[in-house]
């Protein structure tokens, strides 16, 4: 809210005292100007003295007798629930001033599989530009090494496909990771519609690394239609299977985020398989049993936030 005069309340400078508003609503909660002096830590004589004052600088009368001692009149009840609004709203500004400064400075552990480098980046931009001072470190591994990260608990985040089941995991699917078929741009498969996977077997195949798991989701499909998976040659990233591929070894199942928009601008074509693109999906995971820092939750919410937006249907 943008105030081009002070709020009404401040206008004129409050001539009460934050410590005689403090002392005054303690009088009236617990009963009496004694109990109040012992919570607060004060003289008895203090406190009635800054009672006095304040009913003089307000013009107002806040006491009065009942039976054999005082209870508030009502503008002084009235008082007491102003008082105590004034410092709901000031937790509310101690509250966001400490999760402002927890936001200043910090590291974030993100551990994330090879094939999520073409755009992790981009989603991290705007919180790495919003909040300049955390630290973010990016490990990017295969699936087996980011799992053994979330076992020794080395990352607070970790983007996968196939989250381990063995491990206490809250899981928030966040992209879908289309797996398709690729060949070189000129190989004559490319031509062909709704390929048989079992007409595959007849070419070379090309594979990630063990350890990989967009070769375990490979593998997977193929063994669902009884196929065996028996790749010629396996290499240690998708940049040197789709350069293997496009030299001719081989084709190969990759992440279709692995690639351009127009894969042929890189000599290399999707091939038109039944069964594929296999619909998987990218997970933000992280350990159940351990506590979100500051920066994890704001980064998950910031997501959030981004990716719901984006999905939203055009109106
Ligand atoms: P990876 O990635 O093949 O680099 O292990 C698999 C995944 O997307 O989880």
């Amino acid at each position: 809210m943008i105030y081009s005069t002070p709020p009404p309340g401040l206008e004129r400078a409050p001539r009460a005292s934050l410590v005689q508003l403090r002392s005054f609503e303690a009088v009236v909660r617990l009963g009496g100007v004694g109990r109040a002096a012992r919570a607060l830590h004060l003289a008895q004589p203090t406190v009635s003295t800054q009672i006095k004052e304040l009913a003089a600088v307000l013009d107002l009368v806040l006491f009065e007798p009942q039976g054999r001692g005082l209870a508030p009149t009502a503008v002084g009840e009235r008082l007491a629930m102003a008082v105590r609004e004034m410092g709901v709203a000031w937790q509310g500004f101690e509250d966001d001033a400490a999760a402002l400064q927890g936001l200043r400075r910090g590291r974030l552990r993100i551990a994330a599989v090879t094939t999520t480098e073409y755009f992790l980046p981009d989603l991290l931009g705007p919180f790495a530009r919003q909040y300049p001072g955390i630290q973010i470190e990016l490990a990017v591994e295969n699936r087996d090494a980011v799992v053994a990260r979330l076992e020794r608990g080395d990352d607070e985040l970790a983007a996968m496909m196939l989250p381990p089941s063995h491990l206490p995991l809250s899981r928030w699917p966040f992209l879908e990771n289309p797996l398709v078929v690729i060949a070189p741009a000129a190989h004559p498969l490319a031509r062909r519609r709704r390929l048989k996977l079992v007409e595959l077997t007849g070419e070379p195949l090309l594979s990630r690394e063990a350890g990989s798991g967009t070769r375990a989701a490979a593998e997977q499909a193929f063994a669902a239609q009884g196929i065996e998976w028996l790749p010629r040659m396996a290499l240690g990233s998708n940049e040197a299977v789709k350069h293997a591929v496009r030299a001719g070894l081989g084709l190969a199942v990759l992440s279709r985020h692995t690639l351009a928009p127009d894969p042929a601008t890189e000599g290399l074509a999707v091939l038109s398989v039944a069964g594929f693109p296999l619909r998987r999906q990218w997970h933000l995971v992280w350990r159940q049993d351990r506590t979100l820092s500051l920066p994890a939750r704001t980064l998950l919410d910031d997501l959030r936030t981004r990716l719901q937006v984006r999905a939203r249907p055009r109106a």
